[in-house]
């Protein structure tokens, strides 16, 4: 397959790179910074042993990057079927309800700049006749949760979006497949205290490259996470509001 991934250098994003280069697929960067781009790249290209990694600036706080970093993408592969989104800022509930600067940057890349980067690969896709955006949410939008009230509220339009987005597309041949990992240890969750059911970016990974081979609409990860959302799903709201989860 030839993929477009915004996020390819650290965390979850980098662990999927690395699957997807070590079966084959052919990537092309995105990313905002150019030598983490260069590392990423080389890497990729040293475990899928074959063929070189493009790579272009996209900066999530910057939606005018969105469009020619995707026909970048696009010419250079000779095609996208997949495009793949990991990037997303996070802090904490206390650390974004002190930081109304931070807090709005947050805001506006998760949530207004994802979707617009998405139009923008929506329909790149549905010009060549379709293909799948896998974009990663979170688990953290499903309800409204004292320790992630601003992060999951980005996050709970994003999932929102890509829902919608999935129904209205997928007669056509676009497969949107919203990723809602559970707590990952990456560098987006270093230090803070680790809840049960911790999961690793490789696993995630696995599950996600699987969906997105299934174009499968909503996929939780590491998969406990789907049966624990379906309880927190269930409580009541007064039960939500006594509890610290
Ligand atoms: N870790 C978790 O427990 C968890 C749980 C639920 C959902 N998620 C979501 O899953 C996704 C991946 O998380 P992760 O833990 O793998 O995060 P991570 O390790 O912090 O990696 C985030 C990636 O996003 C890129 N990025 C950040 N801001 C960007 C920007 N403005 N423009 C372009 N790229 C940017 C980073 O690139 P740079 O090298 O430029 O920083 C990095 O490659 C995120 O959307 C996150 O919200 C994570």
């Amino acid at each position: 397959m030839k993929i477009a991934f915004l996020g390819a250098t650290k965390g979850m994003g980098r662990a999927l790179a690395r699957q997807m280069a070590e079966r084959g697929d052919a990537l092309f960067l995105l990313g905002r910074d150019a030598e983490d781009l260069d590392r990423s790249a080389r890497d990729l290209e040293t475990r899928a042993g074959k063929g070189s990694v493009g790579e272009a600036r996209c900066d999530l706080e910057e939606p005018a990057t969105f469009g020619p970093a995707l026909a970048e993408a696009e010419a250079t592969l000779g095609g996208t079927d997949v495009v793949v989104v990991t990037a997303g800022l996070f802090a904490t509930q206390d650390q974004l309800e002190a930081d109304p600067v931070f807090l709005a940057r947050l805001l506006q890349a998760n949530f207004v700049n994802t979707v617009l980067f998405c139009e923008v690969a929506r329909k790149q896709l549905l010009a060549r006749g379709g293909g799948t955006l896998c974009v990663f949410s979170s688990v953290a939008g499903e309800r409204g949760r004292k320790p992630v009230v601003l992060y999951g509220a980005a996050k709970a339009g994003l999932s929102r979006y890509l829902e919608g987005l999935d129904h209205r597309y997928r007669a056509k041949g676009l497969r949107v497949v919203c990723v809602k990992p559970g707590f990952v240890r990456t560098g987006m969750t270093a230090g803070l205290p680790e809840p049960p059911f911790a999961g690793n970016p490789e696993d995630v990974a696995r599950v996600v490259l699987r969906a997105i081979d299934r174009g499968t609409p909503v996929v939780y990860a590491p998969g406990i996470w789907r049966w624990i959302m379906l309880v927190i799903r269930l409580l009541p709201r007064a039960v939500m509001r006594k509890v610290g989860f």
